[in-house]
């Protein structure tokens, strides 16, 4: 099963960002957690990250026929950017939406998700546990 983990604005400073909200890893740091988990799972992932809203677009356009499914972090973007709404809404494969942090018990503005009318799951607050909660729930939804 082929996954596309794609993270969004500002997660290439993860390490520097807030740890009580984002946890001490790094990008890179999570991306091998994340690869280290796909392995146990027997997942082909591949895991990017942009701060460029269209190359995000773009990722989620690719992943019409060529993945089986696609775990978001949207960041910010997930609060205001309809474009990657409406990128990710023709794909007709498993959409899992992650965040780090509780974004439902934040700020007002940060509990509206552009993407959850579109997503299969949701994990929010489990800090980097989370994407693995993304990948469980997608084998487990194929097997
Ligand atoms: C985030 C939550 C967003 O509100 C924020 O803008 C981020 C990261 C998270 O993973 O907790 O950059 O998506």
């Amino acid at each position: 099963m082929r996954v596309l983990v794609l993270n969004g604005v500002n997660l290439d400073i993860l390490g520097r960002r807030d740890p009580a909200l984002y946890g001490g890893l790094t990008m890179a740091e999570l991306e091998s957690r994340i690869y280290e988990w796909a392995r146990e799972l027997e997942l082909a992932v591949q895991c990017r990250q942009t701060n460029d809203e269209g190359e995000f677009v773009k990722w989620c356009h690719d992943a019409y026929a060529s993945v089986d499914g696609i775990v978001v972090n949207p960041a910010a973007w997930t609060h205001y950017a309809w474009a990657i709404h409406d990128a990710l809404e023709p794909l007709t494969i498993p959409i899992v939406e992650v965040h780090l942090s509780n974004v439902d018990e934040r700020e007002e503005w940060r509990q509206h998700s552009v993407v959850a009318d579109l997503v299969a799951a949701r994990f929010v607050g489990h800090g980097p546990d989370g994407y693995k909660m993304a990948l469980d729930y997608l084998k487990e939804r194929a097997t």
